[in-house]
């Protein structure tokens, strides 16, 4: 019996190290001290046994669930992050258990960089959703539904492809159906950025994914010129990357924006495109309801995953998405 007893105490020992979640302490409880337990039925049967066994087992088994009891408590405490105040036979002078801390995702770092830049030179800060009318997506930005335009973005369209307006919906392909958005319900003068998720039905490698992040920049107000779009994104830039920064600016087709342009960073000896641009297209004033003819804007959207990378010397933007700890953990 004895014997016995100390193997239990061994096991329920043992079996205490690996609980974690609540529900493994109480199904050890249940388990080792429970009524039904192997211990608690030992201890109910020692009227059975003979005088002197009685002495000694008793002892033991009283002894063996007072331990184990307050071993229960200090384990659960600990893992639960409250250091336990019962008495027990724990070395309080050890050093404590590692608790391990999250981090933020190297491109939520690059999207609060982005966002701070662009805050400072004045832009506010919109949002607007995922899942997206095919009228804002496309029609609004003067893509209009046979335009040959429309097969620049390859596009994951909803289930039910309609809602109950008997309108299409999309995952958003870009977050420019916010400037439609935002210019259906607010006057001039704008200046707004909008960070968001985007999804396109394609294929990846190191530097396209098929979801990934965009942060659109919509300015409107009188006179404005190429040379304000050009002066906030080379100052973005010096802001981003630092004033050594080599950066190209390319002729570009949008059909929301006239002229267009893609803007690129010099790096690892290539170019490499982080964003698309140009001056808003009279046609999207017009589709947005503003009447004003002086009015003129300029729009942008650039890709952080590929702002992270040129920062951070990151050869594949799979990397992001792959949840490989040994990568995140850089950061
Ligand atoms: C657009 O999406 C336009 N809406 C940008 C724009 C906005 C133009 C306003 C004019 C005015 P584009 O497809 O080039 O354009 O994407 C813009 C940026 O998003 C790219 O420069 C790139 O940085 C990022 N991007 C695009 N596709 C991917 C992809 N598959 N994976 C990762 N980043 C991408």
């Amino acid at each position: 019996m004895i014997e016995k007893i100390e193997k239990l105490k061994i096991k329920a020992e043992n079996d205490l190290k690996s609980c974690v979640s609540d529900k493994d302490f109480e199904d050890w409880r249940v388990n080792y001290l429970g009524r039904k337990s192997e211990l608690s039925d030992i201890l109910k049967n020692i009227k059975n046994l003979d005088q002197d066994q009685k002495k000694v087992v008793g002892s033991l088994g009283n002894k063996t669930r007072i331990e184990l009891e307050g071993k229960f408590k200090d384990t659960k405490n600990r893992i639960s992050g409250t250091i336990g105040t019962s008495k027990s036979s724990e070395d309080y002078s050890l050093p404590s258990r590692h608790i391990s801390m999250g981090k933020l995702h190297p491109v939520t770092l690059t999207l609060r960089e982005i966002r701070k830049a662009f805050v400072s030179l004045g832009f506010q800060i919109a949002e607007g959703p995922e899942i997206e009318l095919d009228k804002y997506n496309f029609d609004m930005l003067n893509i209009p539904e046979d335009h040959p335009a429309r097969d620049m973005w390859d596009t994951m369209w909803i289930d039910e492809k309609i809602n109950k307006n008997g309108e299409k919906m999309l995952l958003r392909t870009h977050t420019s159906p916010v400037q439609a958005r935002i210019m259906e319900n607010q006057d001039p003068p704008i200046r707004v950025i909008v960070p968001g998720k985007c999804y396109r039905y394609e294929a990846t490698d190191s530097t396209h994914e098929w979801h990934f992040y965009q942060v659109e920049g919509l300015a409107v107000d009188k006179n404005l010129t190429f040379s304000d779009l050009k002066g906030t994104l080379y100052e973005f830039a010096k802001k981003m990357f630092g004033s050594e920064t080599k950066i190209r600016f390319r002729c570009d087709y949008f059909p929301f924006v006239e002229p267009g342009v893609d803007m690129s960073i010099y790096w690892e000896g290539k170019w490499l495109e982080i964003l698309g641009a140009g001056m808003v297209h009279p046609k999207v004033f017009e589709k947005a309801g503003y009447k004003d003819k002086n009015l003129s804007g300029f729009a942008f959207g650039m890709g952080p995953e590929r702002i992270a990378m040129i920062k951070h010397n990151i050869d594949d933007i799979r990397l992001f998405y792959s949840n490989d700890l040994r990568f995140l953990e850089q950061f």
